[in-house]
């Protein structure tokens, strides 16, 4: 059945004076995950964005650089456009305000704002540097703060005391460009009447277009009286200049949402190999949803400027405007000063992009909410959910195919029924995705990998691998399990492409789509298992923590001690004494209060489990551990601590580093002795 949705995504445009940071990522993150999402069911679904290349900071920091605007433009543009291909945004177009298609819309926009009479011309009297020439955006003015007297702070607020004011309240304001005390100096300047569009902004605004969040913060604004936009900067100044004018050019905010369209343009002329008619695009961009993905501080723009403007030029209004809140990192406000301000670059130097994509995917909903990117949290979440988990189905079962049956999988599913479960589950998690609410398809996803891991734990394949008679049933309960992989890669293929890409090759067959894991893997030999993923150790994180970074655990035992302060040596009877068993972990669980142990629940073969506290909370997540082995000191005396009686020890390495759990081979049965 053909799917007649067609959908145009936009991200809200990076400026072109600065790299990609972690908090963008958020935003392009969140974005690609909802478009691979809905071009994986089969949509049209394009995903257009550009570099924001206007206003007085790119051209300042060009001349900084001693190169011209558009030569500084072309140099970020390339690494921006580098940094989204590596962390896999699939941008249809990634273009450029500083285009031609945007110079002509920007004009018609205007003209047929002027032409119906919704532009004022008036005069401002505002700051002015008389050493650069230049009108001075509040930015670039410094000076004491009216209200704590902190020194050399910004003409909109006090980053000391957080006090909000203008540029004039300040106490000795000085250009921060020149160190001038700057003059007011009087211009003409054009402005967009907002509130000519009042009452249909009111409509918009609550047609269930935006966020709940969002209606209510404009509600706000709407109570506070809509204000005429002032859309002229003079010269000069790096942008469009305004028609029948000298001097007077487009602010930066005017050409940058007509960004949008300006790409979608480019994009149609490319995919069709002509060049549309601005009416053609006009009639295009009408034909389709438009989603636009921004940050909560740039709603203003977005959910009254933009739309005002689209009506009056004739243009079909944003289908959808998504807001998302803030990165934070370990809780605090990315800060270059403080170390915590992490380039996408900086990032890809340490770590694959795709446990970044699958971490933020897991926090992020459909609400305005901020999110932290807690760096610890972040290696817990990957390593249990990403490794421990959902590989872990298919790296156990898929080395038992490769050693017993030749990478051969099963003509028939063994269990059906349970294949049909994880199917239905697709439904809700599509729902997820349409409504942003990534982190609820995550842990649906992560549900079906626990009940996969749980299948494969109660079939014990690793015991039927010992019998060379029972191959039939090895090959169905690999074969199921590697199915139910399949599905699981699938229902996560738009927030890891990648890993989905090199499953595709691992397994074989069509591509994975909701629709293709419909028809089950069987009957094929697929190829020897690589690994897919890999655990993040501590120090991964180091060069991307910065100085707040937690310490790394300190070490649960102590360091060996150097060679000549070696105790005694053991004799074969000590040793002996040392009931060292090996044990499946049964349960697992967080004990209040005590932020390094983790009590286990161990299954030692015996009649009842065991509790044993571990001081492994750092480095294993509770669901990570259930259905492991691992190997226990089983005649330790009984040790009462703070949260009960710990019963035993369980083995792990430890150099400051880790912990890293000792683990017996998959097989060893529980409560059988170590030797
Ligand atoms: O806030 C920003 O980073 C702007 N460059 C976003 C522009 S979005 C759109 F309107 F172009
Ligand atoms: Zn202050």
């Amino acid at each position: 059945m053909r799917n007649e949705r067609k959908i145009l995504v936009t991200s809200a445009l990076p400026y072109a004076n600065g790299p990609i940071h972690l908090g963008h990522l958020v935003e392009y993150i969140q974005t690609d995950i909802f478009v691979r999402y809905h071009r994986l069911r089969g949509r049209v679904c394009y995903y257009v964005c550009a570099d924001d290349t206007h206003g007085t900071p790119v051209m300042l920091k060009a001349e900084q650089e001693g190169v011209s605007p558009e030569a500084l433009i072309a140099t970020v543009g390339a690494e921006h456009a580098r940094a989204f291909a590596d962390f896999g945004i699939s941008f249809d177009r990634f273009g450029s305000t500083h285009s031609e298609e945007n110079r002509r819309l920007s004009e018609i926009f205007y003209t047929r704002l002027h032409e119906a009479g919704h532009i004022a011309v008036r005069d401002v009297e505002q700051a002015f540097d008389p050493v650069k020439g230049l009108f001075l955006p509040d930015r670039f003015i410094k000076g004491e703060c009216p209200r704590c007297h902190a020194e050399d702070q910004y003409g909109d607020s006090c980053e000391a005391c957080g006090a909000t004011y203008t540029p004039n309240d300040l106490i000795h304001p000085r250009s921060a460009l020149s160190g001038a005390e700057p003059i007011t100096k009087r211009s003409t300047h054009y402005f967009f009447k907002l509130k000519d569009f009042a009452s249909d902004l009111a409509d918009y605004t609550r047609s269930g277009s935006l966020q709940a969040e969002a209606t209510h913060k404009l509600d706000e604004w709407f109570t506070q009286g809509l204000n005429d936009w002032d859309i002229s900067r003079d010269a000069p100044y790096f942008g469009f200049r305004i028609p029948d004018t000298e001097d007077k050019y487009f602010y930066v905010w005017l050409d940058a949402p007509m960004g949008y369209i300006a790409t979608f343009w480019q994009l149609r002329n490319a995919l069709e190999g002509r060049e549309l008619t601005p009416e053609q695009v006009c009639a295009q961009w009408g034909e389709h949803e438009i989603h636009h993905f921004i940050g909560k501080d740039i709603l203003y723009f977005h959910a009254l400027f933009w739309p005002a403007m689209l009506t009056a030029a004739g243009f079909a209004k944003p289908s959808a405007i998504h807001a998302h809140g803030f990165l934070t990192i370990n809780g605090k406000k990315m800060s270059k000063s403080r170390g915590t301000f992490v380039t996408a670059r900086a990032y890809l130097d340490c770590l694959p992009p795709e446990y970044l994509r699958y971490y933020l995917a897991a926090k992020l909903n459909g609400a305005i909410e901020d999110i932290d990117l807690h760096w610890e949290d972040f290696r817990a979440r990957i390593n249990a959910d990403l490794v421990g988990k959902l590989v872990n189905i298919a790296s156990r079962t898929s080395q038992l195919l490769a050693k017993h049956l030749d990478n051969a999988l099963g003509e028939t599913l063994v269990d059906a029924p349970l294949y049909e479960e994880f199917l239905l589950a697709g439904e809700t998690i599509g729902r997820h995705y349409e409504a942003r609410e990534t982190s609820r398809a995550v842990k649906a996803v992560m549900d079906l990998a626990d009940r996969a891991n749980r299948y494969v734990d109660e079939a014990r394949p690793w015991e039927i691998a010992r019998a060379v008679q029972r191959r039939g049933e090895l090959q169905a309960v690999c074969t199921q399990a590697l199915n139910l992989f399949r599905v699981l890669i699938a229902y996560l293929k738009p927030i890891l492409p990648q890993t989905a890409s090199a499953v595709e090759d691992f397994l074989g067959g069509p591509e994975l789509t909701f629709e293709s894991i419909k028809t089950p893997r069987l009957g094929q030999t697929i190829k020897p298992y690589r690994h897919l993923l890999t655990r993040i150790e501590a120090a991964d994180l180091r060069p991307l923590a910065g100085d707040t970074a937690e310490p790394s655990p300190k070490p649960t035992r102590p360091k060996p001690a150097p060679q000549d302060a070696r105790p005694q040596t053991l004799t074969i009877e000590e040793f002996g004494r040392l009931d060292l068993r090996v044990a499946r972990v049964a349960h697992a669980e967080y004990v209040t209060g005590a932020d390094k142990l983790l009590k286990l629940s161990l299954d030692l073969g015996e009649e009842r489990v065991r509790t044993v506290f571990a001081g492994i909370r750092g480095a294993y997540e509770p669901d990570a551990l259930i259905g492991r082995l691992v190997v226990c000191v089983a005649n330790l005396a009984p040790r009462t601590m703070r949260f009960g009686v710990s019963e035993g020890m369980v083995l792990a390495a430890s150099d400051g580093e880790g912990p890293f759990l000792i683990a017996p081979d998959s097989g060893a049965r529980p409560g059988s002795p170590v030797r």
